[in-house]
């Protein structure tokens, strides 16, 4: 469980899962799922297990989620916006 060293000055709003959210202006999107404790950000495609951020540096891939419909976007190298759409990534896209 992740909580904020400090408190939300500039607000973003997005969606993850349909669920609305709030962001730090300028963090990315898996810093900003990772603050609201969302669980796994996508499925693997064999499997089927969960996977969340590991590297935060876009070297593992683990992070992969759907972002305004658009499948395969690494969470940590995407930086939030105000109205995202975010999604867990089922399997392959
Ligand atoms: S957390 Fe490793 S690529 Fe995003």
């Amino acid at each position: 469980m992740y909580t904020r060293s400090e408190p939300v000055t500039a607000p973003v709003q997005f969606t993850f899962e349909g669920r609305p959210m709030q962001a730090q202006a300028g963090e990315t999107v898996a810093a900003a799922l990772l603050a609201g404790n969302v669980g796994s950000f996508r499925s693997t495609p064999v499997s089927g297990d969960s996977r969340a951020p590991y590297c935060m540096m876009g070297a593992c891939f683990d992070c992969l989620v759907t972002i305004d419909g658009l499948p395969n976007r690494q969470a940590c190298m995407t930086e939030i916006r105000d109205g995202m759409v975010v999604q867990r990534q089922k399997g392959a896209a």
